[in-house]
Protein backbone atom coordinates (compact mmCIF):
# COMPACT_ATOMS: atom_id res chain seq x y z
CA UNK A 1 0.00 0.00 0.00
CA UNK A 2 1.00 3.07 -1.23
CA UNK A 3 -0.53 5.36 1.39
CA UNK A 4 -1.10 5.31 4.87
CA UNK A 5 -3.71 2.41 5.14
CA UNK A 6 -7.13 3.73 6.82
CA UNK A 7 -9.76 1.04 8.40
CA UNK A 8 -12.92 2.34 8.63
CA UNK A 9 -16.16 0.83 10.41
CA UNK A 10 -19.47 1.84 9.31
CA UNK A 11 -21.70 0.78 12.15
CA UNK A 12 -24.79 1.96 10.43
CA UNK A 13 -27.84 1.59 12.85
CA UNK A 14 -26.29 -0.71 15.27
CA UNK A 15 -25.10 0.09 18.72
CA UNK A 16 -26.48 1.68 21.83
CA UNK A 17 -23.75 2.36 25.06
CA UNK A 18 -23.54 -1.20 25.42
CA UNK A 19 -21.86 -1.35 22.65
CA UNK A 20 -18.83 0.92 23.70
CA UNK A 21 -17.22 -2.30 25.63
CA UNK A 22 -16.29 -3.06 21.63
CA UNK A 23 -15.41 -0.04 20.49
CA UNK A 24 -12.98 -0.02 23.68
CA UNK A 25 -11.44 -3.02 21.99
CA UNK A 26 -11.00 -1.91 18.75
CA UNK A 27 -9.44 0.54 19.76
CA UNK A 28 -6.83 -1.08 22.08
CA UNK A 29 -6.32 -3.25 18.94
CA UNK A 30 -5.55 -0.16 16.84
CA UNK A 31 -2.96 0.75 19.50
CA UNK A 32 -1.31 -2.24 18.41
CA UNK A 33 -1.18 -0.93 14.71
CA UNK A 34 0.41 2.58 14.67
CA UNK A 35 1.16 1.90 11.47
CA UNK A 36 -2.96 1.71 10.23
CA UNK A 37 -5.35 4.43 10.56
CA UNK A 38 -8.57 3.13 12.19
CA UNK A 39 -11.82 4.87 12.73
CA UNK A 40 -15.37 4.26 13.24
CA UNK A 41 -19.11 5.78 12.30
CA UNK A 42 -21.25 4.53 14.97
CA UNK A 43 -24.59 6.60 14.94
CA UNK A 44 -24.83 9.98 16.40
CA UNK A 45 -26.17 8.93 19.42
CA UNK A 46 -22.84 7.23 20.33
CA UNK A 47 -20.19 9.66 18.69
CA UNK A 48 -19.62 11.94 22.01
CA UNK A 49 -19.30 8.32 24.45
CA UNK A 50 -17.09 7.08 21.84
CA UNK A 51 -15.25 10.17 21.58
CA UNK A 52 -14.74 10.06 24.98
CA UNK A 53 -14.28 6.21 25.71
CA UNK A 54 -11.00 6.03 22.63
CA UNK A 55 -7.81 7.13 22.04
CA UNK A 56 -6.09 5.82 19.17
CA UNK A 57 -8.92 5.87 16.87
CA UNK A 58 -10.93 8.18 14.90
CA UNK A 59 -14.74 8.70 15.58
CA UNK A 60 -17.42 10.24 12.64
CA UNK A 61 -20.44 10.35 11.53
CA UNK A 62 -22.51 8.84 8.83
CA UNK A 63 -23.81 11.61 6.96
CA UNK A 64 -24.50 15.01 8.08
CA UNK A 65 -26.58 18.39 6.24
CA UNK A 66 -24.94 20.36 4.06
CA UNK A 67 -26.58 23.36 6.04
CA UNK A 68 -25.25 24.22 9.48
CA UNK A 69 -28.52 25.01 11.13
CA UNK A 70 -32.23 25.90 10.37
CA UNK A 71 -35.72 23.67 10.19
CA UNK A 72 -34.56 20.39 9.83
CA UNK A 73 -36.24 18.06 11.97
CA UNK A 74 -34.01 15.07 12.53
CA UNK A 75 -30.83 16.44 10.85
CA UNK A 76 -27.37 17.19 12.33
CA UNK A 77 -25.09 19.50 11.14
CA UNK A 78 -21.23 19.24 10.07
CA UNK A 79 -20.46 21.65 13.59
CA UNK A 80 -22.98 19.35 15.53
CA UNK A 81 -20.85 16.29 14.37
CA UNK A 82 -17.57 18.26 15.45
CA UNK A 83 -18.91 19.54 18.96
CA UNK A 84 -20.03 16.05 19.44
CA UNK A 85 -15.98 15.09 19.35
CA UNK A 86 -16.55 13.42 15.63
CA UNK A 87 -13.34 14.49 13.31
CA UNK A 88 -14.44 12.96 10.34
CA UNK A 89 -18.31 12.36 8.49
CA UNK A 90 -18.81 9.76 5.64
CA UNK A 91 -21.55 11.02 2.82
CA UNK A 92 -22.92 9.90 -0.02
CA UNK A 93 -23.22 6.22 1.04
CA UNK A 94 -25.35 3.99 -0.90
CA UNK A 95 -28.09 3.87 1.83
CA UNK A 96 -28.23 7.36 1.72
CA UNK A 97 -28.50 7.50 -1.39
CA UNK A 98 -31.09 4.70 -2.48
CA UNK A 99 -33.36 5.04 1.02
CA UNK A 100 -32.93 9.02 1.16
CA UNK A 101 -33.03 9.95 -1.94
CA UNK A 102 -29.69 12.01 -2.00
CA UNK A 103 -28.39 12.79 -5.57
CA UNK A 104 -24.80 13.68 -6.49
CA UNK A 105 -25.42 17.35 -6.10
CA UNK A 106 -26.36 16.90 -2.33
CA UNK A 107 -23.51 14.69 -1.70
CA UNK A 108 -21.24 16.74 -2.95
CA UNK A 109 -22.83 19.94 -0.57
CA UNK A 110 -22.68 18.04 1.98
CA UNK A 111 -19.27 16.77 1.61
CA UNK A 112 -18.25 20.67 1.16
CA UNK A 113 -20.20 21.24 4.70
CA UNK A 114 -18.55 19.02 6.19
CA UNK A 115 -14.94 20.25 5.08
CA UNK A 116 -15.94 23.84 5.78
CA UNK A 117 -16.97 22.78 9.30
CA UNK A 118 -13.40 21.31 10.12
CA UNK A 119 -14.59 17.55 9.72
CA UNK A 120 -12.30 15.39 6.80
CA UNK A 121 -14.84 13.19 4.58
CA UNK A 122 -15.40 10.00 3.42
CA UNK A 123 -17.55 9.99 -0.11
CA UNK A 124 -18.99 7.04 -0.92
CA UNK A 125 -19.11 5.61 -4.98
CA UNK A 126 -20.30 2.29 -6.51
CA UNK A 127 -22.48 0.83 -9.06
CA UNK A 128 -25.41 -1.51 -8.86
CA UNK A 129 -25.22 -4.66 -10.11
CA UNK A 130 -27.76 -4.20 -13.37
CA UNK A 131 -25.05 -1.09 -13.72
CA UNK A 132 -21.94 -3.45 -13.50
CA UNK A 133 -23.44 -6.34 -15.82
CA UNK A 134 -24.08 -3.94 -18.19
CA UNK A 135 -20.68 -2.68 -18.59
CA UNK A 136 -21.12 0.96 -17.18
CA UNK A 137 -19.41 0.58 -13.55
CA UNK A 138 -16.37 2.86 -14.53
CA UNK A 139 -18.83 5.34 -16.27
CA UNK A 140 -20.88 5.20 -13.27
CA UNK A 141 -18.53 5.80 -10.82
CA UNK A 142 -16.62 8.22 -12.99
CA UNK A 143 -19.95 10.43 -13.00
CA UNK A 144 -20.55 9.94 -9.13
CA UNK A 145 -16.97 11.24 -8.51
CA UNK A 146 -17.45 14.42 -11.37
CA UNK A 147 -20.55 15.46 -9.29
CA UNK A 148 -20.06 14.66 -5.67
CA UNK A 149 -16.42 15.03 -4.69
CA UNK A 150 -16.61 18.59 -2.99
CA UNK A 151 -14.32 21.14 -4.55
CA UNK A 152 -12.35 24.06 -2.71
CA UNK A 153 -8.96 24.70 -2.30
CA UNK A 154 -7.61 22.12 0.22
CA UNK A 155 -10.43 19.69 -0.73
CA UNK A 156 -7.98 16.82 -1.59
CA UNK A 157 -6.28 17.37 1.99
CA UNK A 158 -9.16 15.72 4.48
CA UNK A 159 -10.51 13.63 2.04
CA UNK A 160 -10.91 10.08 0.77
CA UNK A 161 -13.02 8.01 -1.31
CA UNK A 162 -14.54 5.01 -0.56
CA UNK A 163 -15.46 2.69 -3.22
CA UNK A 164 -18.74 0.55 -2.52
CA UNK A 165 -20.15 -1.42 -5.04
CA UNK A 166 -24.53 -1.52 -4.29
CA UNK A 167 -24.43 -5.15 -4.87
CA UNK A 168 -21.36 -6.25 -2.59
CA UNK A 169 -22.67 -4.56 0.43
CA UNK A 170 -24.31 -6.77 2.91
CA UNK A 171 -24.09 -9.61 0.56
CA UNK A 172 -20.75 -11.48 1.06
CA UNK A 173 -20.02 -11.04 -2.54
CA UNK A 174 -16.89 -9.60 -3.65
CA UNK A 175 -15.88 -8.24 -6.84
CA UNK A 176 -12.42 -9.87 -8.22
CA UNK A 177 -9.14 -8.56 -6.65
CA UNK A 178 -8.64 -7.78 -10.26
CA UNK A 179 -12.10 -5.71 -10.78
CA UNK A 180 -11.34 -3.79 -7.78
CA UNK A 181 -7.71 -2.72 -8.62
CA UNK A 182 -8.96 -1.61 -12.30
CA UNK A 183 -11.69 0.57 -10.84
CA UNK A 184 -9.22 1.40 -8.09
CA UNK A 185 -6.96 2.60 -10.54
CA UNK A 186 -10.24 4.49 -11.97
CA UNK A 187 -11.00 6.30 -9.37
CA UNK A 188 -7.51 7.82 -9.08
CA UNK A 189 -7.53 8.79 -12.32
CA UNK A 190 -10.77 10.64 -11.70
CA UNK A 191 -9.29 12.35 -8.09
CA UNK A 192 -6.21 13.28 -10.25
CA UNK A 193 -7.88 14.67 -13.17
CA UNK A 194 -9.49 16.87 -10.25
CA UNK A 195 -7.47 17.57 -8.12
CA UNK A 196 -4.35 17.60 -9.88
CA UNK A 197 -1.08 15.77 -8.31
CA UNK A 198 -2.77 16.40 -5.09
CA UNK A 199 -5.63 13.89 -5.90
CA UNK A 200 -2.68 10.83 -5.43
CA UNK A 201 -2.84 11.76 -1.63
CA UNK A 202 -6.15 10.82 -1.41
CA UNK A 203 -6.86 7.27 -0.06
CA UNK A 204 -9.56 5.37 -1.62
CA UNK A 205 -11.07 2.78 0.08
CA UNK A 206 -12.94 -0.34 -0.79
CA UNK A 207 -16.43 -1.35 0.78
CA UNK A 208 -18.82 -4.31 0.47
CA UNK A 209 -18.53 -7.12 2.67
CA UNK A 210 -14.96 -7.39 3.42
CA UNK A 211 -13.97 -9.28 6.45
CA UNK A 212 -11.12 -11.11 8.18
CA UNK A 213 -10.78 -13.75 5.14
CA UNK A 214 -10.30 -11.63 2.24
CA UNK A 215 -9.10 -8.28 3.54
CA UNK A 216 -5.89 -9.40 3.16
CA UNK A 217 -6.07 -9.51 -0.37
CA UNK A 218 -8.66 -6.96 -1.24
CA UNK A 219 -6.17 -4.76 0.59
CA UNK A 220 -3.47 -5.73 -1.48
CA UNK A 221 -5.23 -5.09 -4.72
CA UNK A 222 -4.42 -1.76 -7.24
CA UNK A 223 -4.74 1.49 -5.21
CA UNK A 224 -6.63 0.33 -2.37
CA UNK A 225 -5.41 2.62 0.51
CA UNK A 226 -8.16 1.30 3.00
CA UNK A 227 -11.11 -0.85 3.56
CA UNK A 228 -14.95 0.78 5.02
CA UNK A 229 -16.37 -1.87 6.80
CA UNK A 230 -20.01 -2.71 8.00
CA UNK A 231 -20.99 -5.90 9.05
CA UNK A 232 -17.21 -7.17 10.73
CA UNK A 233 -17.01 -3.65 12.23
CA UNK A 234 -19.41 -4.42 14.67
CA UNK A 235 -17.49 -6.92 16.55
CA UNK A 236 -13.41 -5.89 18.18
CA UNK A 237 -12.75 -9.72 16.73
CA UNK A 238 -13.49 -9.62 13.55
CA UNK A 239 -12.48 -5.94 13.04
CA UNK A 240 -9.08 -6.07 14.62
CA UNK A 241 -8.35 -9.03 12.32
CA UNK A 242 -8.96 -6.55 9.28
CA UNK A 243 -6.74 -4.15 11.68
CA UNK A 244 -4.09 -6.56 11.15
CA UNK A 245 -4.75 -7.23 7.85
CA UNK A 246 -3.32 -4.05 7.29
CA UNK A 247 -0.47 -3.80 9.13
CA UNK A 248 0.61 -7.05 7.91
CA UNK A 249 0.64 -5.19 4.13
CA UNK A 250 1.87 -1.86 5.37
CA UNK A 251 5.50 -3.85 7.48
P1 LIG B 1 -20.70 -4.42 4.68
O1 LIG B 1 -21.05 -2.86 4.55
O2 LIG B 1 -19.24 -4.49 5.07
O3 LIG B 1 -21.62 -4.92 5.76
O4 LIG B 1 -20.94 -5.04 3.34
C1 LIG B 1 -20.14 -1.96 4.00
C2 LIG B 1 -20.73 -0.58 3.94
O5 LIG B 1 -21.90 -0.44 3.60
O6 LIG B 1 -20.02 0.41 4.23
Amino acid sequence: MALRPYIVGNWKMNGTRATLAEARAIDRAAARHPAVDVALAPPFTLIQAMAEAVQDIGVGGQDCHARANGAFTGDISAAMLLDSGARFTIVGHSERRSLHGEDDAVVRAKAEAAQAAGLSVIVCVGETEAERDSGQAEAVVAGQLDGSLPRGDNAAASLAVAYEPVWAIGTGRVPSVADVGAMHRAVRARLVAVYGEAGAGVRILYGGSVNAANAGELLAADEVSGALVGGASLTAESFSAIIAAAATLAA
